[in-house]
This record gives structure tokens, C-alpha cells and sequence, in this order.
């Protein structure tokens, strides 16, 4: 009965200090934003090393931002949902609250989420690919493609990380060190398949720490969950919220 997983679910995090929510594409999902894997998803049909390695960004810098154009205009026309904005509510609800993403959509952030820590960049964010320079451009569609640096002429991109490639420096430290301390790890939305991210959910198992998955279905990392919440994000963690509220 899903309902006992959501007043087990409140069970753990009732009076906890610490606590870590890490966050996937599924959490965008009722916003309308296509999550990556499975049926329907961005990647179905469209091999993932053409469109989200620097290899192909070297080959065609504009058919990979194309793909990325498509995405930023997409998302000019979605909102939070109550998912994020529970998560929101959570940064004052627990004394410590670290938010980590995969995502770069930013929705977070609207939803009022102060401190995020984005392990995959950010889809508004475009970095130079000569000298490095970064800029948050949310101007939709770009004037050219590719867009070029003001400062040295490079071909710039989006300041997103691409397989293969290293996760901005500092943030996957961040979140691996409140991931070592926290008692609670809230998984919402991610299939688990993409590391270093996913072993963020091994860090707190082998911590000691309670894992708490809301996903409709299970990710790689399910086994590892004190308790599964089976459902869409958007419905579930205001019923856990509700009841943490009436505590
Ligand atoms: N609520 C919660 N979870 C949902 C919902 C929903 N309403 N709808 C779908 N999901 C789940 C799916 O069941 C799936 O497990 O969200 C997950 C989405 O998985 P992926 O598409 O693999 O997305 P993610 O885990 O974020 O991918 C990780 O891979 O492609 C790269 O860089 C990209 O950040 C991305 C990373």
C-alpha cells in the first residue's frame, strides 16, 4: 500500500538534522520536460555520442547546438512542479539540506531552491570552449550558432557536462561530503545509470545512512532503499511533506 511507504517514508525523515536529495530528469517530468531513458525519452532513436560528447561537439558544433536550442526553447515554457517545490520547502525544514542535481534546467532554482548543487551544469550557462569564459545567457533562440566569445573569438557552448567529460570542479566534492554525512538520502526522478552521480546513492547506503527513492519505477540503486516510493514525484512528496507538516 503506497500509503504506508509515504507515512514510512515521513518516519525517516521526522526529526533527522542531515539530509540529501538527489535528483534526475523525473523530477522535471510533470513540468513536461523529457526525461532521457525509456519510452519517449530525449535520447530514444538519437544515438546519445552524437548530440552529448565533445567528439561530436568537435564535428559539428552547430548540429549539437541545435539540439540544445531545441531544449532551451522547450523550457521557456515550463514551470516547477510540486516536487520542486517541496524540495524547496525542505532547505528550511531540516537544520542541514543539500539539494544535488543532474539536471540543467534550472527549475529548481524557480522553484526557490537557494543552494543547488548541479552536478551536469546548466542549459543557461555557455561557456567559451577556448579561454573558458562562462556567461548565463538565457536568450532564446541565440542571434548565431555556434555563438562566439567576446572576449577571444572561441567557439562557445553549453555550459553542460557531456559524457565523458569531468563534472565542474568542487561540486561533486560538495555533494560526496554531505552525502557522507547526511542520515537521510531522498532519490527522486534518476535511473541511477550515470556515475559518479549514482554512487552517490552507495556512499550513503555504506554511510549508514536511510535511502528514501521516489520513482515510478525502480532505478539501478532501488535496493539499496529503505523504503520505495512507487509514484510521480510530483504527487508523493507533498503527501510525505503533508505529513511532516502535521508532526
Ligand atoms: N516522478 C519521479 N520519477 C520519474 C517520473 C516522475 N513523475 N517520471 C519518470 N521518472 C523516472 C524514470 O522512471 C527514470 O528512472 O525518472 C528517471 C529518469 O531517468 P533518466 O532519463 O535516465 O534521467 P537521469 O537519471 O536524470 O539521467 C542522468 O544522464 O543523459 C544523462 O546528463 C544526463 O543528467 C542526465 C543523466
Amino acid at each position: 500500500m503506497i500509503a504506508e511507504e509515504i507515512s514510512a517514508a515521513a518516519a525517516i525523515l521526522r526529526g533527522v538534522t542531515r539530509v540529501v536529495a538527489l535528483t534526475g530528469a523525473g523530477v522535471s517530468a510533470e513540468s513536461g520536460v523529457p526525461t532521457f531513458r525509456g519510452a519517449g525519452g530525449l535520447w530514444e532513436g538519437q544515438p546519445v555520442q552524437e548530440v552529448a560528447t565533445p567528439q561530436a561537439f568537435a564535428a559539428d558544433p552547430v548540429r549539437v547546438w541545435r539540439f540544445y536550442e531545441e531544449r532551451r526553447r522547450r523550457l521557456t515554457r515550463v514551470a516547477p512542479n510540486p516536487a520542486h517545490r517541496v524540495l524547496a520547502r525542505w532547505q528550511d525544514r531540516f537544520p542541514s539540506f543539500t539539494l544535488v542535481t543532474q539536471n540543467v534546467d534550472r527549475l529548481h532554482h524557480a522553484a526557490g531552491s537557494r543552494e543547488v548543487l548541479e552536478l551536469h551544469g546548466s542549459i543557461w550557462e555557455i561557456r567559451c570552449s577556448s579561454c573558458g569564459r562562462s556567461r548565463e545567457d538565457r536568450t532564446v533562440p541565440l542571434p548565431a550558432l555556434p555563438p562566439v566569445c567576446a572576449s577571444c573569438g572561441g567557439t562557445e557552448r553549453p555550459g553542460v557536462v557531456w559524457f565523458g567529460e569531468y563534472l565542474p570542479p568542487g561540486v561533486m566534492d560538495a555533494a560526496t561530503e554531505a552525502t557522507q554525512r547526511c542520515e537521510v538520502l531522498v532519490v527522486v526522478g534518476t535511473s541511477a545509470v550515470v556515475y559518479p552521480a549514482a554512487g552517490l546513492v552507495e556512499i550513503a547506503a555504506s554511510g549508514g545512512a536511510k535511502v528514501i527513492e521516489v520513482n515510478p519505477d525502480a532505478s539501478a540503486k532501488a535496493h539499496l532503499a529503505e523504503v520505495n516510493l512507487r509514484g510521480p514525484a510530483g504527487e508523493l512528496l507533498p503527501n510525505v511533506d503533508a505529513l511532516l507538516e502535521g508532526a
